[in-house]
């Protein structure tokens, strides 16, 4: 045993959230034991717990716990109990808040279609879909300048304007140029394509980007780079999902596509993200899907969005690549077995239906 230790940030969070975070930790503590990796989890409050216990979604102490850690484990926050609160204090907000304060500008989203779950997709043919989704996460109209105003002008047509909401999609080269060469890395271990979505025919913050990625480009020489517009690139996604390698894009872009490339890989319960910042500083891990407070204590949760963005943690977060490979393959194992909660149950007899224990047992038996 080599005896690596690391410390992990716990933010179960509020609906599932406690649930399958629980499942990834097993699975962690099960795979840490194989490589001689142990982990001292400490777990803290974001969201609407956090809410309700302190009255805020992200306590200073969880952020600069956070900030002390080796990596973040997410599960989700959210629900219907906190949705009429003040903006500044939904439990979104504790997303953004961790995402600005751990300096998190890189997310990663792979959208994988596991041959086992092809029947899952409501896109028919797909192909092998694999793509990765490089989405900025500090810029853009997330975080630039917004505010509100009256107005008495008088629209054309008569119509009073009243009161004026505005969000500025606002981004500078070097926000740009960090993202857009991570993504040219990324695709260069890939299958050296990527794809820069935007909506340069109508925004000067988006030909800033088609200028800066034009300048990285002649760097990656082995990197085909191609430029689509969003609305093209969501039509695209759906009619040839398996010809994209990597798409970098804009924060709110990202958000929007990443959960249409969800949908194509049959159920966004299976999918993973990652979000990193400078390196040596510690990235956030967790699926890309919410809280699901309908099902949240009924067993139905799907943990494997979770696992795998454990694994994530592990091969992004704390360069522990084989211990990521193995969980991974027991993923793989575990769909291969028949086992399927009922988000991602086709309906074939071969099937087994199981609730989230079963699933987490079955995975922690193929890690052996
Ligand atoms: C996501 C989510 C968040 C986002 C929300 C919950 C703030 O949709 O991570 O994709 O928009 O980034
Ligand atoms: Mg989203």
């Amino acid at each position: 045993m080599s005896g690596r230790a690391y410390r992990i940030a716990v933010i179960k969070g509020d609906g599932i959230g406690p649930e399958i975070v629980g499942s990834a930790i097993e699975v962690l503590m099960k795979t840490g034991e194989k490589f001689g990796i142990s982990f001292e989890f400490n777990e803290l409050l974001a969201g609407g717990c956090a809410i309700d216990k302190y009255g805020l979604p992200l306590p200073e102490e969880t952020l600069a716990s956070c900030k002390a850690s080796d990596a973040v484990l997410l599960g989700a926050v959210g629900g219907p109990k906190w949705d009429t609160a003040d903006p500044s204090i939904r439990p979104e907000r504790a997303l953004l808040g961790l995402r600005s304060g751990l300096g998190l500008y890189s997310n990663l989203r792979p959208a994988l279609l596991f041959p086992q779950l092809a029947s899952a997709s409501p896109v028919k043919d797909t192909g092998a879909v694999d793509i990765l989704i490089v989405r900025e996460l500090t810029g853009g109209i997330y975080f630039g300048e917004n505010g509100s105003y009256k107005s008495d002008d008088i629209l054309a047509d008569g119509t009073v304007k009243g009161e004026v909401a505005y969000d500025t999609e606002a981004y500078s080269e070097g926000e740009i140029r960090r993202i857009v060469t991570q993504a040219f890395e990324y695709a260069r271990g890939r299958r050296k394509k990527l794809t820069l979505v935007d909506k340069a025919n109508v925004l000067r913050s988006s030909r800033l980007w088609r200028s800066v990625a034009k300048e990285i480009a002649p760097s990656y020489p082995d990197v085909a780079l191609d430029f689509l517009y969003v609305d093209n690139c969501a039509m695209q996604l759906i009619g040839r999902p398996a010809s994209f390698d990597v798409i970098v894009t804009s924060n709110m872009f990202g958000d929007i596509l990443s959960d249409e490339a969800g949908m194509i890989t049959g159920s966004i319960g299976m999918l993973p993200s990652a979000s990193m910042g400078a390196p040596g500083t510690p990235g956030m891990f967790e699926p890309i899907h919410g809280s699901a407070p309908d099902i949240a204590g009924t067993g139905k949760a799907n943990p494997l969005a979770t696992i795998l963005s454990a694994a994530m943690m592990l091969r992004w977060g704390l360069a522990e690549a084989e211990a990521a490979d193995l969980i991974e393959e027991a993923v793989r194992k575990t769909l291969d077995a028949g086992y399927r909660t009922p988000d991602i149950a086709s309906g074939d007899e071969s099937e087994i239906i199981v609730d989230t224990n079963k699933m987490t047992g079955s995975v922690l038996s193929a890690i052996g």
